[in-house]
């Protein structure tokens, strides 16, 4: 029931309607980079959920479409890491506990996987004060997801600036994983490319990733786009010209209805807002629960998630992820995830309360 990062609301009206009106384009093949109609939907909608400048980006130059953020996640391993850097094995980083697909993209490139703790004390980002020299000279790529998953958290623009000034110190790619930017409570969060505009920083070693998967309902879709560094964009294009996967025309032409609404975008937020009132409201007697600023995940601290996994899911048939299992023992074999069970607040209210009030009855009757 609670396991799954898959939004459960209704995908919007527009989506099957723009299918339906393309239907007689399935035939033809797509384009690897889109439309000019695609590339400037995704700019329009960066230069108003960021408020970037309207001569910021390119749409031929800046933009690409992707089926899907998981997909360009992980090929960017062997797209842009070289097996080596300064004459030692390259090394990709990324902040522990984690989306899965980054080690992937890690090991796909050949490179080493670097977990950086991930703990409260630093709202859930990596230090970056604690980087060596040494790592950051073999850096080729570091993602970073923010509004994190599992945790919810938003990194500061400062936080972003200087891992961007450090991506370019020391030349290596930083991958904004971005794809709950829009599932916030109050404040929309910052963006990387955000941070690049307000600082005049240019978007070089720069990547944000973004989805329609959790911003408009529509994992099934498979649609979203990069945005950034002309270099890497090019490279990536390159890719998909010999061995990637386009969007479809019709699925196409339906993201870019979708990037240029923002109606039903709101409305998901509503429903988000209201799974975390009432987590708030169940839970909050019996956890510490701490409502995230943005995303649709609880990251609730119980003790021993696994243990608490398998109850839930022994007496109650509720699945829930335990925090363990999105992290990795650090140098010191400390599994930062442990403590905690990741809970997707993704379906209805109504759903959502049953669901909740049958873990407190699990748990504590
Ligand atoms: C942090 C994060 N990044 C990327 C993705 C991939 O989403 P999609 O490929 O549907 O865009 C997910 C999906 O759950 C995610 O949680």
């Amino acid at each position: 029931l609670f396991s799954l990062g898959e939004p459960q609301k209704p995908t919007p009206e527009i989506l099957s309607k723009t299918i339906a009106a393309n239907d007689h384009l399935w035939n033809r093949y797509p384009p690897p980079n889109g439309d000019k109609e695609f590339r400037d939907a995704a700019i329009a909608w960066l230069n108003r959920r960021y408020k970037l400048p309207s001569d910021f980006l390119s749409a031929d130059a800046n933009i690409m479409p992707v089926p899907g953020t998981r997909e360009p996640l992980y090929q960017i391993g062997f797209i842009c890491s070289p097996p080596e850097k300064n004459g030692q094995r390259a090394a990709i980083l990324m902040p522990n506990p984690f989306y899965h697909v980054y080690q992937g993209a890690a090991m796909v490139g050949g490179a080493e996987p670097v977990y950086l703790p991930a703990e409260p004390e630093n709202n859930f980002f990596p230090c970056l004060e604690e980087l060596s020299t040494d790592l950051l000279e073999r850096t080729s790529i570091f993602f970073l997801c923010s509004p994190s998953n599992p945790q919810g958290t938003v990194a500061d623009k400062l936080y972003l600036k200087k891992l961007i000034e450090l991506a370019r110190e020391y030349d290596f790619i930083v991958a904004f994983d971005e794809c709950y930017c829009e599932i916030y409570r109050e404040d929309p969060p910052f963006g990387g490319l955000q941070v690049c505009a307000e600082f005049g920083l240019g978007v070089s070693n720069v990547l944000s990733f973004n989805s329609l998967s959790k911003r408009s309902s529509a994992p099934g879709l498979r649609s979203g786009f990069i945005a950034g560094d002309p270099e890497i964009i090019k490279r990536y294009g390159q890719f998909v010209t010999f061995g990637g996967a386009p969007l479809p025309l019709p699925i196409l032409h339906t993201s870019t209805a979708l990037w240029s609404d923002d109606t039903h975008v709101a409305e998901n937020r509503a429903y988000y807002n209201k799974n975390f009132e009432l987590a708030a409201e169940i839970l909050g007697g019996h956890f510490d629960v701490k409502i995230p600023p943005a995303g649709f995940f609880l990251w609730l601290k119980v003790g021993d998630g696994k243990t608490v996994a398998k109850r839930l899911w022994e007496k109650a048939a509720i699945k829930t992820v335990p925090g363990e299992l999105m992290g990795r023992n650090d140098v010191n074999g400390n599994n930062p995830g442990k403590p905690y069970l990741r809970i997707a607040l993704v379906y209805d209210p109504s759903v959502t309360e049953i669901g909740l009030t049958r873990i407190i009855k699990t748990l504590f009757e």
